[in-house]
């Protein structure tokens, strides 16, 4: 997708590389232990996201902070991360795919839309519209991004929860020549389908099965 907000590509392929290279995997762990609950300070039982979470990315397109597991030993007991996402008017948070956990999203304020793909492209949600209040639930594997609202200025707050200490992030359309220089067989190994079948979901999102609002995306391109 050349369309793309090069604001959005800088802002969340640093994200993916934050995850991916500042918390070793052999930090996650399956499950929590009484004598882990015990011997964590009072101080890890509440957190307030906005004010102690560590700031991963912070763009003109919007930010992204969070604890994950090795910030709060708690979260690193139970194998749970959890972030505050904010994407400005006209952003992108663009195609990408988390292999190892599950994300429980809750819309805190403003609006917005995501679309979602199936592991192997049969299901597919284009720009479902996001509301307060909202719950989106993302299995692990299944593409989705992220539109900030069109329409209003104030931007979509998300507080999302991921089923990992340590989630791992790829981002697959976002700079375009990715796709191109990606070779079929690896991209297909990484979402467990066929190259057929990859070529046919990644065909749709190359040809406008993600719809952008060209309009709205030129406005936050920097
Ligand atoms: C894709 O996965 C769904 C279940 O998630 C299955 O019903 C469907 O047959 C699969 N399609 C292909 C082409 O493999
Ligand atoms: C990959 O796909 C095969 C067949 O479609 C399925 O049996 C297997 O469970 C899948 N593996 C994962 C890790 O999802
Ligand atoms: C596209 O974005 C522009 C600029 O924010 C907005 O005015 C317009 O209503 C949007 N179009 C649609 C179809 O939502």
């Amino acid at each position: 997708m050349p369309s793309l907000s090069r604001t959005c590509t800088l802002l969340f392929s640093l994200l993916a590389f934050t995850l991916a290279c500042r918390i070793p995997s052999a930090y996650a762990k399956a499950a929590g232990t009484a004598a882990e609950f015990n011997a964590a300070p009072a101080s890890a039982f509440v957190k307030s996201l906005p004010s102690e979470g560590v700031t991963l990315v912070s763009t003109a397109a919007g930010s992204i902070k969070g604890i994950p597991g090795t910030v709060n030993p708690l979260l690193l007991a139970i194998d749970l991360s959890t972030f505050i996402f904010t994407l400005k008017h006209c952003s992108q948070l663009e195609l990408h795919v988390h292999t190892n956990g599950i994300e429980y999203n809750y819309i805190v304020s403003g609006s917005g839309s995501f679309s979602l793909w199936s592991s192997n492209g049969s299901i597919v949600h284009l720009k479902t519209t996001l509301h307060p209040g909202d719950v989106v639930i993302i299995p692990a594997g299944w593409p989705h991004m992220f539109s900030g609202p069109e329409n209003f200025p104030e931007p979509l707050v998300m507080e999302v929860t991921f089923t990992s200490a340590n989630p791992q992030t790829y981002f697959v359309a976002g700079a375009g020549s990715f796709l191109s220089v990606s070779p079929g067989y690896v991209m297909a190994s990484e979402f467990n389908a066929t190259v057929a079948q990859y070529e046919t979901f990644f065909g749709l999102a190359k040809s406008g099965g993600i719809v952008f609002n060209e309009t709205c995306v030129a406005t936050s391109r920097t």
